[in-house]
């Protein structure tokens, strides 16, 4: 029986996606995270504890585990376990991506910086510290700038200016973020920067793919059909496959497979977001690990396998070269938190659900606790799935079914 180490950062609806995937193909799931509490949560599965900030430290410890359960792969879930898992998977002579490659796609202005050396089209940038005088880097500006965190994820602290003072509320606002404790942890030295880039108009488009021994396999490429201007950029609407023109479609998967290649990532799940404009078609992100939240949800390939059955499979080296995703359209909706305050309840669930196509909503926030919006936050209240006979029936459902929630939020104090 195969051998699986999952690594979790925390308690997440991933975790269930995976382990299930892992039963449905006959491997054992050891689930590795620094926190007590997910592993309580997912008994019976096996649990090993980790220091997953300590990213040399958590290899180690996965390779004295591996010396007496052999391990056949070991999985990361995000940017973070995504360098633990290279370090781990170079150790155990695992098909891996170097670390350095995926300690680069965790870091926003080394990605940038790679990109830019490469020739990979991609927006502009500078580095700022938070210790530096907004007021004259904002003078030195070509606007409109995005302003956002080096390692952040869902849009947390991404904030755009068009002109200097909005370059210097933005700066403020995205200190005060890298202050909090929980950021300051994660970030270390990368808690003191602020990355500037041009802000690059277009369509956005989402890219999911698996690299296998460097050569990129796209899964998906999702349109967003929400514009997304700012001045902050809130994921909504996800859908499959993209209206956009093929050879505009090809020229996005070769400039994703020409980043990864400049980053030297090889190996597993990428996921890329890219802008396409009159003058082409821009790598905004690209990171080394599957699409987040529950979109994942929204795919299937071959006779039903889940993304998560997809990537375990590569990684346990079978073949899932010709793997390919349902045809069918399908699509989902980040709902996002619309003002801060306390989910008192939700209503209109099941009228929402009798929408034609929709397949199933999941409200993933919890009554009683605060919502905190963009930029601040970087949580959703839920998802909507849908499929349908074309992307625009599938579109038109998730704002319909949208349309008949409601999320009853009372003010904060
Ligand atoms: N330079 C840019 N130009 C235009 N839009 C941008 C730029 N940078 C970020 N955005 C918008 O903000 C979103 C989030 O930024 P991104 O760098 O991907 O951070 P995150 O890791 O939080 O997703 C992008 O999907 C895009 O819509
Ligand atoms: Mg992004």
């Amino acid at each position: 029986m195969s051998r699986v180490l999952l690594l979790l950062p925390t308690t997440t609806y991933r975790a269930h996606d995976f382990i299930q995937a892992a039963t449905r193909l006959g491997a054992e799931t050891v689930v590795g995270s620094d926190q007590k509490q997910a592993l309580q949560d997912l008994q019976p599965t096996r649990g090993v504890t980790l220091d997953l900030r300590d990213q040399e430290k958590a290899a180690g410890q996965i390779a004295a585990f591996a010396a007496g359960h052999p391990l056949n792969a070991v999985i990361p879930t995000d940017d973070d376990t995504a360098v633990v898992a290279a370090a781990a998977s170079a150790r155990l002579g695992l098909p891996h991506n170097p670390p350095a490659a995926a300690r680069a796609a965790q870091r926003k202005d080394e990605l940038r910086r790679l990109l830019h050396a490469a020739g990979v089209p991609t927006p502009r940038h500078t580095v700022l510290s938070v210790d530096d005088e907004p007021a004259a880097a904002a003078r030195q500006q070509d606007y409109p700038v995005v302003l956002k965190p080096t390692f952040l994820a869902a849009s947390r602290g991404v904030i755009r200016a068009d002109d200097p003072a909005g370059f210097v509320a933005a700066f403020r606002r995205i200190e005060a973020i890298l202050r909090q404790a929980d950021v300051q942890e994660r970030g270390r030295d990368a808690a003191r920067l602020i990355l500037v880039e041009e802000f690059v108009p277009g369509v956005e488009v989402a890219l999911e793919g698996l690299l296998l021994a460097g050569r990129l396999k796209v899964l998906a490429l999702f349109d967003k059909p929400d514009p997304l201007d700012g001045p902050f950029f809130e994921e909504t609407i996800y859908v499959t496959p993209s209206r956009l023109d093929v050879p505009v479609q090809d020229a996005i998967a070769a400039i994703t497979a020409d980043a990864a290649r400049a980053l030297g990532l090889r190996e597993g799940p990428v996921h890329a977001e890219l802008r396409v404009n009159d003058r082409g078609a821009w790598l905004i992100e690209l990171a080394a690990r599957s699409i987040g939240g529950l979109c994942s949800r929204v795919l299937r390939f071959g006779t039903g396998l889940s993304l998560e059955e997809v990537i375990l499979m590569h990684a346990l080296g079978r073949d899932v070269k010709d793997l390919r995703r349902e045809p069918r359209p399908a699509g989902v909706m980040m709902i996002p938190i619309p003002r801060g305050g306390i989910l008192r309840g939700v209503t209109g669930l099941a009228a929402a659900r009798r929408v034609e196509g929709v397949d199933d909503i999941t409200v993933s926030a919890t009554i009683g606790k605060p919502l905190v919006p963009l930029p601040e936050g970087s949580s959703y209240l839920g998802f909507i799935f849908a499929r349908g006979d074309s992307t625009d029936l599938v579109e038109a459902a998730l704002r319909e079914a949208h349309r008949r929630v409601r999320f009853d939020i009372e003010p904060a104090g």
